[in-house]
């Protein structure tokens, strides 16, 4: 505990020093969200982390999360300098939808107006009409549906079953994955939701379309600790990343969080859901970063100008 509290500290000063912010996601360790927190930096979903590291003026961001998330900090922002603990954090949604793939068949289909999930490469959204995360992509197709266009959707299936059903635009969907919101198990969940009748059910949309059935609210990161605050449940069963419940707890204290079940033989938690490559950001490799200035985030300056437009429409919808 000592050694981690000079890391910690060593860290504080090294930020001060190189006038750098810290942007975490949910899903990071909780000791990287309290360091966000304490050096007035921001724990946040992938769109309010593009949005912070947008408006906060440090020459330098840091973000700790996968990385699409500093790509979309370098797209918005390419005068700053933008840090990651580690570039081998990926992510199973980015890694399924290669631009060599991507781009034939959006060149297919001429006539659909092209959205991407955040979740992508820099190149995948600089093909893109629309960037979305997962708080505004409901919204946004439903939007776009409103004025009679055809949609092509990449890269997560489930999410794109989800905003397919609710809002009935017509939609081409490309067949990607989260391996974490994938491993939820229906049989567990529904046993463990007999179990436990009166706790509030908050799910992820990059979960199973039958998981998403048996949700009360389905959302982004940020919308779920939202509701776990504001519905009047005492108890909340999570089909998420477990890294959120050190905010929910934070958020909505007094209240009992339950991750789903990744298990399918029984209604308990044998192995939360976490994010591997979540998991790959921690306070040493944060240290090594801001001491050598490493795992920086380039973008080429011609896919970055693409990227741009599509992004700053993410933005410009969300506010
Ligand atoms: P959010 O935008 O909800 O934070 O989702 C990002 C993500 O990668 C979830 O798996
Ligand atoms: Fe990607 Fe899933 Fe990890 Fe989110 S949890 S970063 S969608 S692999």
């Amino acid at each position: 505990p000592e050694e981690k509290e000079a890391v910690k500290d060593e860290i504080k000063k090294l930020l001060k020093e190189q006038d750098a912010v810290l942007v975490a996601h949910y899903y990071v360790d909780q000791e990287l969200q309290e360091l966000a927190e304490e050096t007035g930096g921001y724990v946040s979903d992938s769109l309010d982390m593009a949005k912070f590291g947008n408006e906060h003026p440090a020459k330098t961001l840091i973000v700790a999360g996968v990385r699409f998330m500093g790509e979309t900090a370098k797209i918005l922002t390419p005068e700053k300098r933008v840090l990651m603990p580690t570039l081998e954090a990926e992510c199973s949604l980015d890694l399924s939808c290669p631009i060599e793939d991507f781009a034939p068949f959006c060149d297919a289909h001429p006539d659909h107006t092209v959205v991407v999930y955040a979740n992508t490469s820099a190149d995948v959204k600089a093909r893109a009409d629309y960037v979305v995360t997962s708080g505004i992509a409901l919204d946004l197709v439903s939007w776009l549906g409103k004025q009679g266009k055809k949609v092509l959707w990449a890269p997560d299936k489930h999410l794109g079953n989800y905003i397919q059903k609710v809002s009935g635009v017509e939609m081409l969907r490309w067949q990607g994955a989260c391996i974490v919101h994938d491993e939820f198990k229906t049989r567990s969940l529904g046993e463990l939701i007999e179990k436990h009748p009166d706790a509030g059910v908050l799910v992820h949309p990059e979960s199973p379309e039958e998981i998403i059935a048996m949700a009360d609210v389905v959302g982004s990161t940020t919308q779920i600790i939202n509701a776990a605050r504001e519905m009047p449940n005492k108890e909340f069963i999570v089909a998420t990343d477990k890294g959120i419940f050190y905010k929910m707890q934070q958020e909505a204290p007094g209240k009992v969080f339950i991750p789903a079940p990744t298990h399918g033989d029984g209604a308990t938690c044998v192995s939360c859901a976490h994010c591997p490559w979540m998991a790959m950001n921690g306070l040493h490799n944060l240290l090594e970063v801001l001491k050598n200035g490493n795992n920086e985030i380039f973008v080429d300056e011609e896919v970055r100008v693409k990227a741009l437009r599509s992004t700053q429409r993410m933005l410009d919808f969300a506010t």
